[in-house]
């Protein structure tokens, strides 16, 4: 018990190393008596027991809730809010935190959010919609300012955008989205959009529907080699903060595009609670806002949530019951860096099932070790998906947190094993 606070049992849905980080946290709270997963991974059930379902099985997670008295359910992943998890279970008088279905639409249409930022003026990318290739084509053959942006309206794993530096490629991308239809239904529309140049970060936020409070900065490394080489990846390594994103920008960003967004939200009758992720570039003229997820980022959540001194399970209490407001986030100015070790051969075709060694020799409280596709088979933890672990380090600064995750990894191995040798360099 912490104070009057009965202990709780809580239940993380996803199975990535934002959720491994997400329960290292949640683990360190006084107030939580059991953690549950669903699904989890190997490295998730050393901290929590893993529950074999699926974070898609809606009907299966109510229940099991329900039956397993969840006092709290946090949402990791992005598909499930999408499919309603959050309507689903506050209808079974669950509590749960993230957005709403109406809400996630953020993340899981561009052309909504894109319309969202016109019409409330949230600097963003200059765009036009099309419905029809052909239209596209027309348009296409006008532009004149390459390179250009040609983006699948709907959900595409992280690779329904593509630049395109002439009229052939873009006129390529068309074909492949709104012809071929590679990624199915999320290209029946496209947005076409200005190519925008400057440093790209990722700034998280707690909402709950009224009140944002911005999380501390981070930058991704989203391309699968070194320099920024390489096919798109959900991610390859991050590190927070970002030197590029000042107080005077955090300023300009709160006024400009964080605070209009939440309001934006609630003006369309979509009321937002849950992690609101703005994906900025830092332009010439200011900070434009690429992008909206509805949930943590996955690998930025390992980076920044280390530097989290309030409790996890508080925060997420006080969103719920629309009271943000009257809680005070702690940040650790430590600067964390997160290198992710791939299976060979990821984002494209890889092999799974290779034993992970190494993974005992850290015992320093400054590095963590998040899994993301393993698990363990016959009492050995082996590999089970593209990205394998995120390591992070803690340092007081990023080269010194960028020393000690390089230095770490070394001792981690497995068959195979890819990663960006440049992550915190930018
Ligand atoms: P998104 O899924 O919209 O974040 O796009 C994926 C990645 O494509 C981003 O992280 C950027 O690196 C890049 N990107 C998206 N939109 C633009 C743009 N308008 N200009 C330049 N790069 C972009
Ligand atoms: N790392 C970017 C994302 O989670 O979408």
């Amino acid at each position: 018990m912490k104070g009057d606070k009965k202990l709780m049992n809580i239940l993380v849905v996803g199975s990535g190393g934002r959720e491994h980080a997400i329960i290292w946290k949640l683990s360190q709270s006084d107030r939580v008596d059991k953690i549950y997963c669903a699904p989890g991974n190997a490295g998730i059930s050393q901290l929590a027991e893993c529950v074999d379902i699926s974070a898609t099985d809606i009907e299966n997670l109510v229940s099991f809730a329900k039956n397993t008295n969840i006092d709290l359910t946090i949402v990791g992943m992005d598909d499930p809010l999408m499919l309603g998890i959050v309507d689903a279970f506050e209808e079974a008088d669950l509590k749960i935190f993230g957005p709403s279905k109406n809400a996630a639409i953020i993340e899981g249409s561009k052309i909504f959010s894109k319309e969202l930022m016109k019409k409330y003026n949230i600097p963003t990318a200059d765009y036009e919609i099309f419905h029809d290739p052909e239209l596209a084509d027309n348009y296409l053959k006008q532009y004149n300012n390459y390179p250009v942006v040609i983006k699948a309206d709907g959900l595409a794993l992280g690779k329904g955008v593509l630049i395109c530096n002439t009229y052939e490629e873009a006129y390529d991308a068309i074909k492949t989205i709104m012809i071929d239809k590679k990624f199915g239904d999320a290209g029946d529309k496209i947005v076409i959009e200005e190519f925008l140049q400057g440093p790209e970060v990722s700034v998280l936020s707690f909402c709950d529907g009224e009140t944002i409070i911005p999380m501390v900065s981070a930058q991704d490394h989203k391309r699968a080699l070194d320099g920024d080489q390489g096919l798109n990846t959900g991610g390859m390594g991050t590190f927070s903060p970002s030197k590029y994103y000042t107080d005077e920008i955090h300023k300009q960003c709160i006024e400009t595009i964080f605070k209009p967004s939440l309001k934006a939200m609630k003006n369309e009758g979509r009321s937002f609670t849950g992690i609101m992720f703005f994906g900025l570039m830092l332009t010439e003229k200011g900070p434009k806002l690429l992008e909206y997820n509805a949930r943590f980022g996955d690998p930025e959540a390992q980076v920044v949530l280390p530097r989290l001194k309030t409790d996890l399970v508080d925060i997420v209490e006080y969103a719920i019951d629309g009271k943000l407001n009257e809680l005070e986030i702690i940040w650790d100015n430590k600067a964390c860096v997160c290198v992710i070790l791939a299976s060979g051969g990821y984002p494209v075709k890889y092999e799974k099932g290779y034993e992970i060694t190494g993974l005992n020799k850290q015992k320093e409280d400054d590095i963590l070790i998040f899994h993301a596709g393993t698990k363990i088979v016959n009492d050995k933890v082996v590999t089970n998906g593209g990205r394998v672990l995120g390591l992070t380090a803690i340092g007081d600064d990023i080269v010194q947190a960028r020393e000690k995750a390089y230095e770490a990894l070394k001792y981690i191995d497995f068959y195979k094993k890819q990663y960006r040798t440049d992550i915190g360099i930018k």
